[in-house]
């Protein structure tokens, strides 16, 4: 059948997929040295892109939705034995196991961000460790540093895998992330859209939920 260029991802998707690439990355590497003041503004970006990633999951367009790409433990099993054969069934939106991933990530993203709220080191105080006593604030330290690595080494195995569908499997998956088409057979339908005023208003409730957590709430 004629393959064309389908719309798949959203500019919310991939804006937000590369912001989430940034301010990881970001957090991660300005944990120690002289760029830790960044380490809690990128933390913030990070925390705001990961809700309102929930929220698009929740209200957003067809491909994003959890509900069209998180299937059972079935569908997890066979999508697996399926590529250790090295065939794979190629996905309008995330496979199966990509799914897990992308859940894994974002939870993740959250239990850091959460215990590092209440973090303390040398140079650096989370914003809520005045809270609770100091005790729970180091095995909160102790749990955020390790959750961080934990979820750093998930990022390197999704990094590996979508490089491995492309050289591999041959999809490339990445392309489609940059641009938002991949091709798909005619009669492939369009995913439906949400508009991207609702991606604003998403995101300004996303960003004022992450400024209370931070204590931004009380600067302005
Ligand atoms: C609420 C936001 C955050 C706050 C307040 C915060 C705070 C802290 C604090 C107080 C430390 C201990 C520093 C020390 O031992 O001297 C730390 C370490 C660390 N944080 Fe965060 N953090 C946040 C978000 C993040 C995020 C999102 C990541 C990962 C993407 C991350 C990764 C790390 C890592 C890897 C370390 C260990 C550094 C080392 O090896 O000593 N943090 N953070
Ligand atoms: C340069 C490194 C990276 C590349 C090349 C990359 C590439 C991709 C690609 C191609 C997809 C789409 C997979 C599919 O078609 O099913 C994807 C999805 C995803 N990636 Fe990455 N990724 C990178 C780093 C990261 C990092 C650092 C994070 C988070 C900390 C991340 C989180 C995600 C999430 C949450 C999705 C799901 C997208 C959505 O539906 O919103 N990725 N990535």
């Amino acid at each position: 059948m004629a393959e064309t260029q389908k719309r798949i991802w959203d500019l919310p998707v991939r804006l937000t997929h590369w912001g989430l690439v940034i301010s990881f990355f970001g957090a991660f590497f300005t944990s120690e040295g002289i760029l830790l003041p960044l380490h809690v503004p990128f933390a913030f970006m990070l925390m705001t892109l990961a809700i309102f990633r929930v929220f698009w999951g929740l209200f957003g367009s067809e491909t994003a939705r959890f509900s069209q790409f998180v299937r059972g433990y079935g569908a997890i099993k066979a999508y697996a034995a399926e590529l250790k054969q090295l065939r794979h069934k190629s996905y309008w939106g995330h496979n199966p196991l990509g799914a897990v991933a992308i859940l894994s990530i974002l939870s993740g993203i959250f239990v850091v961000v959460i215990a590092g709220l209440y973090a303390q080191g040398g140079d650096l105080v989370g914003p809520m460790a005045d809270t609770v006593q100091r005790q729970t604030s180091r095995l909160l330290t102790n749990i955020h540093i390790i959750i961080a690595n934990l979820v750093m080494a998930i990022v390197v195995g999704h990094i590996f895998a979508v490089f491995a569908y492309k050289y591999v499997l041959k999809d490339n998956l990445i392309t489609p992330m940059i641009t938002g088409t991949r091709p798909a057979n005619a009669d492939q339908p369009e995913p439906r859209f949400t508009p991207l005023p609702v991606a604003v208003i998403l995101l300004v409730v996303a960003a004022s939920i992450s400024s209370l957590a931070f204590g931004y709430w009380g600067l302005i």
